[in-house]
C-alpha cells in the first residue's frame, strides 16, 4: 500500500513535473517570441532583405555576360589575317572565317554612323573605321566604302557609279599599285575576312579571277626587279631648267638616287615601245654590261644616242 501510494504519488509528481515541464516551455516560447525573433522569422527577414539584392546582382552578372558574349563574337571576326608571314613565320590565326555577302559589306558604307566602315580590295574586307572621315558618305574616298572597288586605287575612278571590283584591263604595274594599297590596309587597319563574290567563292577559297589578278601582280614584280636593275645600270640624269641657260643635264655619282662609284655620261636611251626617249648616265670606262668585254663601258649600247653637240665624254650638256 505504501508502495503502491508511493507510486502514485511519484506519477503524480511527474505528472505534475511533466505539465510543469509543459507550462514552462510555452511559457518560455512566448518569452521567447516577445524577446527574440524565431528562426523562421530571422530566416524570413533575410530572406525579403537579400532577395532583391540577389536578384539585381544575378540579373546584372547574366547581362555582363550575354554582353561579353556578343563583343567576343564581333571581336572573333576582327582577328589578324591567316597565312604565313615573311620568313614562314605564321600570322595570328582566326578561329572562324568571316565570309560575307556584297549586301552584307553594303551595310558598312559610311551612311550609318552606328556601322563600322568597311572596304574590300581584292575581296579581302578590312575595318577602316579608324579613318571613317576618308570613307564615309561625302568624303573623297567613299567609292571603297562598303564595297570592293579594287580598280579605283589606280584608276583614280572616284565615282561610285562608275566603279567596279574587276581589275580586267589592268597592267602588271596597275597591280603592283594595288598590292601596295593592299599592303597598306594590311599594315593600318584590321583585317575582317572575305567578300563572297570575284575573288572568294562562298566558302572563302580564292576563285581564278583571284589567281589570274595574283599572276599579274607576280608580273609586275619580276618587272619591277627588272627595271631597278635597269636603274641601276642607268641611272637617270640629273637636269635642270632655267630662262637664262635653257636645259641642262648631267651625270654624278648619286643621280636619280643610285648611289654608285661611277660618274658616267649623259645619253638619250631610246627603248622599243617607248615613244620619248629618256635621259640616263651611262658608263664610259670598263667593260661592256652586256657583252663583258671591251673597255668603252656602255658607250656603244645600241639603245644609247649622243645629244646633239655634246661631246662623247662630256659629264653635263647644254640641249
Ligand atoms: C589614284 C589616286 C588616289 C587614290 C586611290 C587615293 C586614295 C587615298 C585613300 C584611300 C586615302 C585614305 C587613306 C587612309 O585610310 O588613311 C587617301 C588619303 C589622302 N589622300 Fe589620296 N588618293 C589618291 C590621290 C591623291 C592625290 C593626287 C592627292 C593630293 C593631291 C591625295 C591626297 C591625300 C591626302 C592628303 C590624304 C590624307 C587625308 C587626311 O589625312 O585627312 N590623294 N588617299
Amino acid at each position: 500500500m505504501s508502495r503502491e501510494r508511493n507510486i502514485k504519488s511519484t506519477k503524480k509528481s511527474e505528472k505534475i513535473e511533466s505539465d510543469h515541464d509543459d507550462y514552462t516551455s510555452a511559457q518560455k516560447e512566448k518569452d521567447v517570441s516577445v524577446s527574440k525573433p524565431s528562426g523562421v522569422q530571422t530566416f524570413a527577414k533575410i530572406y525579403y532583405v537579400l532577395m532583391p539584392v540577389l536578384v539585381v546582382i544575378i540579373a546584372g552578372l547574366l547581362t555582363f555576360a550575354v554582353t561579353r558574349q556578343e563583343t567576343a563574337t564581333i571581336v572573333k571576326g576582327t582577328t589578324k589575317e591567316t597565312g604565313t608571314g615573311k620568313g614562314g613565320k605564321a600570322k595570328e590565326t582566326p578561329k572562324k572565317e568571316v565570309l560575307l555577302t556584297a549586301e552584307e559589306l553594303a551595310k558598312h558604307d559610311g551612311s550609318d554612323p552606328n556601322i563600322p566602315v568597311y572596304l574590300a580590295i581584292l575581296g579581302r574586307i578590312y575595318d577602316v573605321d579608324k579613318g571613317r572621315r576618308h570613307y564615309e558618305v561625302g568624303s573623297g574616298y567613299n567609292v571603297f566604302a562598303g564595297r570592293d572597288s579594287t580598280p579605283s586605287f589606280v584608276t583614280g575612278k572616284f565615282a561610285r557609279e562608275d566603279a567596279t571590283d574587276d581589275v580586267k584591263g589592268l597592267s602588271p604595274e596597275d597591280m603592283m599599285g594595288v598590292k601596295g594599297w593592299l599592303d597598306f590596309y594590311r599594315k593600318d587597319y584590321t583585317y575582317v575576312g572575305k567578300l563572297i563574290g570575284r575573288y572568294y567563292d562562298s566558302e572563302g577559297k580564292p576563285t581564278e579571277a583571284l589567281q589570274e589578278a595574283k599572276a599579274l601582280i607576280k608580273e609586275g614584280q619580276r618587272l619591277q626587279k627588272l627595271q631597278d636593275a635597269e636603274n641601276k645600270r642607268f641611272p637617270g640624269c640629273n637636269s635642270r631648267w632655267s630662262k637664262d641657260e635653257g636645259s641642262l643635264v648631267w651625270c654624278s655619282e648619286n643621280s636619280a638616287g643610285i648611289n654608285r662609284d661611277w660618274v658616267g655620261v649623259p645619253r638619250r636611251m631610246f627603248k622599243p615601245g617607248k615613244k620619248d626617249p629618256k635621259c640616263v648616265c651611262v658608263k664610259a670606262t670598263g667593260p661592256s654590261s652586256d657583252t663583258g668585254e671591251g673597255n668603252e663601258g656602255d658607250l656603244n649600247n645600241p639603245n644609247m644616242k649622243l645629244y646633239p653637240g655634246c661631246g662623247k665624254y662630256d659629264v653635263s650638256c647644254k640641249l
